[in-house]
C-alpha cells in the first residue's frame, strides 16, 4: 500500500515491539490474574465483544474484511487481537480511519472519523491486555456479501474484456464502455462492484460525452492506460466526473429531485486504479451500477471546475503555492448550493484549502486537507448544501512538495512540473457539484450556465 508509505519501515519495527509488548502484558495480565485468584475476575473495562467489536463494526470493517483492501480482518477477536497494538497506534495518530478533510470546515456526510471517546476505548483495551470479554455482549456480525447496497441498479456496465493488472507495482487503467442509452437519463446515484476487491484500490468514473475514449483504447480491448484523469479533456463541457469509489465508501444517492445529466449515446470511462497486495493478480471486470431518478428533476447538478491550469512547480520547492478564483459575478451571478466537492492533485500535492468569500465578506470554510493522499482522494458530500449566492468569490488554495523530501515524488532529481495527466505531471483543480436556485428542469426552466456542464 502507498497510503502510508513514508512511515512503512518505521511502522514495522514499532509494530514487532508494541506487538511483543501487547503480547506481555496480556501474558502478564493473565499471570497476575492466576496468582491473585484462582477465579476468572469480572473485566475492567472494554472488552472485545462489548465495547470494541462495536466501533470496529461502525468504522473499520468495511475495509476490513476477509478479502477487502486492507491488510488484516477485524471481524473477530481472534483477527483483532495480534493487531491490538497497531490499532491503538494507528488511531491515536487518527491513520485509521483514513479520512482527508480536516475537522472544522465543511459539515460531510458519512465522516470516517473516530470520536475522542471511542479513541480512548480503543487504547485503553489494549492498554488491559486486549481482553475478549462475555460471549453474550457480542452483537450480531456484519454481513459482507459483495453485493449492490443500493439494491439492482438500473444500468450495470462492466468492460467486455477481463483485464489482468501486473504484479509488480501500481497500474491506472481506464476502460470505456457505451452506454447506447437512446435518450437522456438523470443519474440520482452510482456505486461501483470491483471484479477482484483484493487489487481494485479505487475507482473514478466520467462521462464522455462524445465518445472520445474509445480512439484512446488498446486494440484487445482491455482499455488503456491513463493516470490522472481520462486522457481527454475532464474540464471540457462534454465530459464530467461521475464521481469516484474507494473502498469503505457508501454509494452517495442524491436527493430527490437533483440528478445529473448522462446525455443519451455517451460513454462511460471506469478509471481503476489497480494495487496487487499479494499472490498473482486475478482478472478484473469491475462494474459500475447507475441508477436513474424516478422522475424528472427539477435541478441538474452540474460541475464547476475551480482549476488552475498554468502553473509550473519548480523543483526542490517544498511548499509552491498555486491558486484558483472563480467569481460568481457578471454574467455568472447566479444564486447556488453546493452539494458536493472532490478535490484533484497528484503526487506533489501535500494540501488543498478551498473557502467561499461571500457578498457580505463572510468567507466559508468549503473543504480542508493538509495531507494529501492521491490514493484516498474522495468525492465530499455535505450533509446539508450550502448556499453560495450571487457575488460570491470561490478560492482555491493549494501547495505541493517538489522537494526530495517528498518520497511521492516521481522525479528523481526533482524537475519543473506543470499540467498534465502523467504520474509526472500535476493537476490543481476542486470539482463543485452544485445546482442553480432559479432552475426548475423538469418545468422547462433551464438555466444556461455556459461554464460548467452540462
Ligand atoms: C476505507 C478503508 C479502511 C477503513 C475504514 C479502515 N482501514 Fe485500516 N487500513 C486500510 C488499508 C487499505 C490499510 C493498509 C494501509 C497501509 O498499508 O498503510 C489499513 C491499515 C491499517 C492498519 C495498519 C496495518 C499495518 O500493517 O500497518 C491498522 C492497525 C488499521 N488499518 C486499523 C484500522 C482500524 C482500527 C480501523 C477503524 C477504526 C480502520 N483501520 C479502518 C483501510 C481501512
Amino acid at each position: 500500500m502507498t497510503v502510508f508509505r513514508t512511515s512503512g519501515e518505521y511502522d514495522a519495527s514499532v509494530r514487532r515491539f508494541l506487538l511483543a509488548t501487547a503480547v506481555a502484558a496480556a501474558l502478564l495480565g493473565a499471570r497476575e490474574r492466576a496468582v491473585r485468584s484462582p477465579r476468572p475476575q469480572p473485566n475492567l473495562g472494554p472488552t472485545f465483544n462489548k465495547e470494541v467489536v462495536r466501533i470496529f463494526q461502525a468504522q473499520c470493517q468495511s475495509c476490513h474484511h476477509p478479502g477487502d483492501i486492507a491488510p488484516f480482518s477485524l471481524m473477530t477477536y481472534g483477527d483483532a487481537f495480534p493487531n491490538a497494538a497497531l490499532i491503538k497506534l494507528k488511531t491515536q495518530t487518527r491513520q485509521m480511519p483514513p479520512w482527508k478533510p480536516v475537522g472544522g470546515c465543511g459539515d460531510f456526510a458519512d465522516p470516517r472519523v473516530l470520536t475522542q471517546e471511542q479513541i480512548d476505548t480503543l487504547g485503553k483495551w489494549v492498554d488491559n491486555g486486549a481482553p475478549e470479554g462475555n460471549a453474550s455482549d457480542l452483537p450480531a456480525p456484519l454481513q459482507f456479501d459483495g453485493g449492490w447496497a443500493l439494491g439492482q441498479p438500473d444500468l450495470v456496465l462492466s468492460n467486455a474484456q477481463a483485464y489482468t493488472p501486473p504484479i509488480s507495482g501500481d497500474m491506472y487503467r481506464c476502460f470505456t464502455m457505451p452506454t447506447n442509452l437512446t435518450s437522456d437519463a438523470y443519474v440520482a446515484a452510482i456505486d461501483v462492484k470491483p471484479g477482484d476487491r483484493n487489487t481494485v484500490h479505487h475507482v473514478i468514473a466520467f462521462i464522455d460525452t462524445y465518445g472520445e475514449s474509445a480512439k484512446l483504447e488498446d486494440k484487445d480491448g482491455t482499455g488503456y492506460q491513463c493516470f490522472g484523469g481520462p486522457g481527454f479533456a475532464i474540464t471540457s463541457l462534454s465530459s464530467a466526473t461521475l464521481g469516484g469509489w474507494a473502498p469503505g465508501a457508501r454509494p452517495v444517492k442524491l436527493p430527490e429531485g437533483v440528478s445529473l445529466l448522462l446525455p443519451g449515446m455517451s460513454r462511460i470511462v471506469l478509471q481503476v486504479h489497480y494495487h496487487p497486495h499479494s499472490g498473482s493478480p486475478k482478472p478484473d471486470q469491475t462494474q459500475i451500477g447507475i441508477y436513474y431518478s424516478k422522475t424528472k428533476p427539477t435541478k441538474l447538478l452540474r460541475v464547476l471546475p475551480l482549476i488552475n491550469q498554468t502553473f509550473t512547480i519548480p523543483p526542490n520547492d517544498s511548499n509552491y503555492r498555486v491558486a484558483a478564483e472563480f467569481s460568481l459575478t457578471g454574467p455568472f451571478a447566479f444564486d447556488t448550493h453546493i452539494w458536493l466537492i472532490a478535490p484533484h492533485m497528484h503526487l506533489l500535492g501535500r494540501k488543498m484549502h478551498v473557502s467561499a468569500t461571500l457578498p457580505t465578506g463572510q468567507t466559508q470554510c468549503l473543504i480542508n486537507i493538509d495531507d494529501w493522499d492521491f490514493n484516498w482522494q474522495g468525492m465530499y458530500r455535505y450533509n446539508d448544501p450550502v448556499a453560495i449566492p450571487a457575488g460570491t468569490k470561490l478560492s482555491l488554495e493549494a501547495f505541493y512538495d517538489n522537494s526530495t523530501n517528498n518520497l511521492r515524488n516521481p522525479n528523481n532529481p526533482p524537475q519543473p512540473v506543470w499540467w498534465g495527466e502523467q504520474t509526472t505531471d500535476e493537476m490543481c483543480i476542486a470539482f463543485l457539484g452544485f445546482t442553480v436556485d432559479a432552475e426548475n428542469y423538469a418545468k422547462g426552466q433551464v438555466v444556461n450556465v455556459s461554464w460548467a456542464r452540462p
